[in-house]
């Protein structure tokens, strides 16, 4: 297995592998190897992981992981990155909470976030997957389907210049750029079978939710949304 270093993107150094268990993993064990910040990108994961353990597959996907040496507000920049460059080609994307980007009501992209600490913070991993192919996909969407072909890595270094730019931003500018782009705040959702309505993400990337008297930082993404309540019931 080779990794390549390919060039910087103004502070972010810039890594390519061809296959690789996966990118989270290969920080996680190798994180003090990388200048930081650094972008390791795949063409293939062999043991690609999503959030909960879970498998994540992707063929011909879009493969990354941002190293950190900070903590950043990684929970609401990652997707907010994505999703302002797929609007930029009118895709009409949203992010469902946590993170996850949602095109149609399908989900086309995961984002891992792993912090590795041992008496400090040493390293932040944000693990990104785009689905490119819809095909061979549990998902059932790929970006193909909007985009054509395209390079998988002219669009990884338009979403590294964006999270750069959002880097700089203060948590609430971030929060009203989260929360345009949201799928779920400002809506009801069904939370251990009570319906609340999302009303904002707090500092820790929790869901604020309220059901008239009480207010709730829900910080599981395991609750159950309602497909068919999102969007249908009004605020
Ligand atoms: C999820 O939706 O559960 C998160 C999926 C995260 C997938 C990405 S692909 C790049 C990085 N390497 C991994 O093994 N996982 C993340």
């Amino acid at each position: 297995m080779d990794i390549n270093y390919l060039y910087d993107i103004n502070q972010f150094h810039i890594y390519y592998v061809e296959e690789i268990e996966s990118t989270n993993t290969y920080l996680k064990e190798h994180y003090h190897e990388f200048p930081k910040p650094s972008v390791l990108i795949a063409k293939r994961q062999t043991k690609g992981r999503g959030r909960y353990d879970r498998v994540w597959v992707s063929d011909d996907g879009l493969i990354f992981s941002i190293l950190f040496d900070k903590l950043y507000y990684n929970e609401i920049i990652a997707p907010i990155a994505i999703s302002s460059v797929l609007k930029k080609y009118n895709i009409n994307c949203g992010i469902k909470w946590p993170n996850d980007v949602y095109i149609n009501g399908k989900k086309l992209s995961g984002i891992l976030i792993e912090n590795i600490y041992t008496n400090k913070l040493e390293a932040s991993i944000v693990g990104i997957g785009i689905n490119k192919d819809n095909k061979n996909n549990v998902l059932g969407i790929g970006l193909k389907d909007y985009l054509g072909d395209f390079n998988n890595i002219d669009l990884i270094k338009e979403i590294i210049l964006k999270y750069q730019e959002l880097l700089s931003y203060d948590f609430n500018k971030l929060l009203a750029i989260y929360k345009e782009l949201s799928i779920v705040i400002g809506k009801r959702i069904i939370y251990k079978n009570k319906i609340y309505t999302a009303s904002s993400i707090d500092e820790k990337g929790y869901l604020v939710i309220e059901d008239g008297i009480n207010c709730y930082h829900i910080s599981s993404d395991e609750i159950s949304i309602k497909e068919s309540i999102i969007g249908a019931v009004k605020k």
